[in-house]
Formats: C-alpha cells, sequence, structure tokens
C-alpha cells in the first residue's frame, strides 16, 4: 500500500490544498494530512480549528486521514513508516522555496522522497495568507475557499478593519496620485 504525507500550516485550507488533496489522494492508496508548525508563520487559527476544518473539507475521501505533529517532518514521516512526501506547486516562485525543502528533508532521511504534484491554473496564485487578506477586509472568498471556512475567517475579522480605516486610506492614495 502506497501511503503518502501532504504536511503544510494548512492557516486555513483553500480550494488549492483541496485541489491538490483530491489529486493525491487518486495516485496514493492512503493520503496523511499533517499540520506541522512553519517557524516562519504565526498562525491565525489553532490546531484544533485547523484538524476541524480539514476534516469537514475531505469528508467525501476515505482515503485520506488529518493528523497534525510538533517536530520535524522527516520524523512524522518515519513515525508513520510512510517514504513519501506530497507537495504542490503552484507558480514558478514556489521552485526555490519547496527545493530547499525536499533537500534538506532528503539530507536529514536519504529514504524519502518528495513528489511534487502541480495545482489547477485557477489556483496557481492562491495562497493561505492572501486569503486571510481578503478576509481581513472583508471581500467575497468564494472563490477561495469552502464556504465553511469563508465563515470561520468571517468570525476571525468580525472586527477588524472598520469602513472608516479604509476610507482614510483610499483618500490617501487619490492625492497621492493627482
Ligand atoms: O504550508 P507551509 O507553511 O508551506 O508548510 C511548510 C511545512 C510546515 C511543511 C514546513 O515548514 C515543515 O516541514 N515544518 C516542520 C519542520 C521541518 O521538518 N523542517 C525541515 C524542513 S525545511
Amino acid at each position: 500500500m502506497k501511503t503518502a504525507i501532504y504536511p503544510g500550516s494548512f492557516d486555513p485550507i483553500t480550494n488549492g490544498h483541496l485541489d491538490l488533496i483530491e489529486r493525491a489522494s487518486r495516485i496514493f492508496d492512503h493520503l496523511i494530512i499533517t499540520i506541522l508548525h512553519n517557524h516562519r508563520k504565526n498562525p491565525l487559527f489553532s490546531l484544533e480549528e485547523r484538524i476541524t476544518m480539514i476534516e469537514k473539507a475531505v469528508s467525501h475521501l476515505n482515503n485520506v486521514e488529518v493528523q497534525s505533529y510538533s517536530g520535524l517532518l522527516v520524523d512524522c514521516a518515519k513515525e508513520n513508516n510512510c517514504h513519501i512526501i506530497v507537495r504542490g506547486l503552484r507558480a514558478v516562485t514556489d521552485f526555490e522555496y519547496e527545493i530547499q525543502m525536499s533537500q534538506t528533508n532528503r539530507l536529514l532521511a536519504p529514504d524519502l522522497d518528495t513528489v511534487f504534484v502541480t495545482t489547477d491554473m485557477k489556483y496557481g496564485y492562491l495562497s493561505s495568507s492572501t486569503v486571510r487578506e481578503v478576509a481581513y477586509f472583508h471581500g467575497d472568498l468564494t472563490p477561495f475557499v469552502p464556504a465553511f471556512v469563508a465563515e470561520e475567517l468571517e468570525k476571525k475579522y468580525s472586527a477588524a478593519a472598520p469602513p472608516a480605516a479604509k476610507q482614510k486610506f483610499g483618500t490617501a492614495v487619490l492625492q497621492a496620485d493627482k
């Protein structure tokens, strides 16, 4: 049985992640989605919130499991007796970061391979951070995340970016353009 791990921050899960999960679940017999800590990021959603959202989003896929892990990805893979990591490649800008991670993981665990799956073109520039930014300014999240994730984002930012602040910024930009 071919098991693969799909690691990430998933803060929150997006339609791009889901596209990749569906593709990977067709390639592998068993897919483990693992939420790991990215030291470069300070998450908006707690681990429990992220697990709940992912579980709901993948409930239609019966070979997908959701986990979290504290530590190195290579150790997580070892504990799951798994030798394949799946990562998504969107645009060419992902390449540098992804190759660095994959080569680091290979030095740490030579029997662990990273398989890259390309996302659908329409998600080529979609990321959790841009989704959080749109949510912060109360933009329409329909193209980016499942409806229940949009609701969770709206709850998080319900008090943020009052209209007066947005207007002030808009005026300043217009004046600078003159
Ligand atoms: O969704 P992200 O934030 O791009 O995922 C990055 C993640 C969580 C997969 C990466 O930061 C990670 O593997 N973190 C665990 C620590 C680790 O193993 N680091 C060594 C690989 S560079």
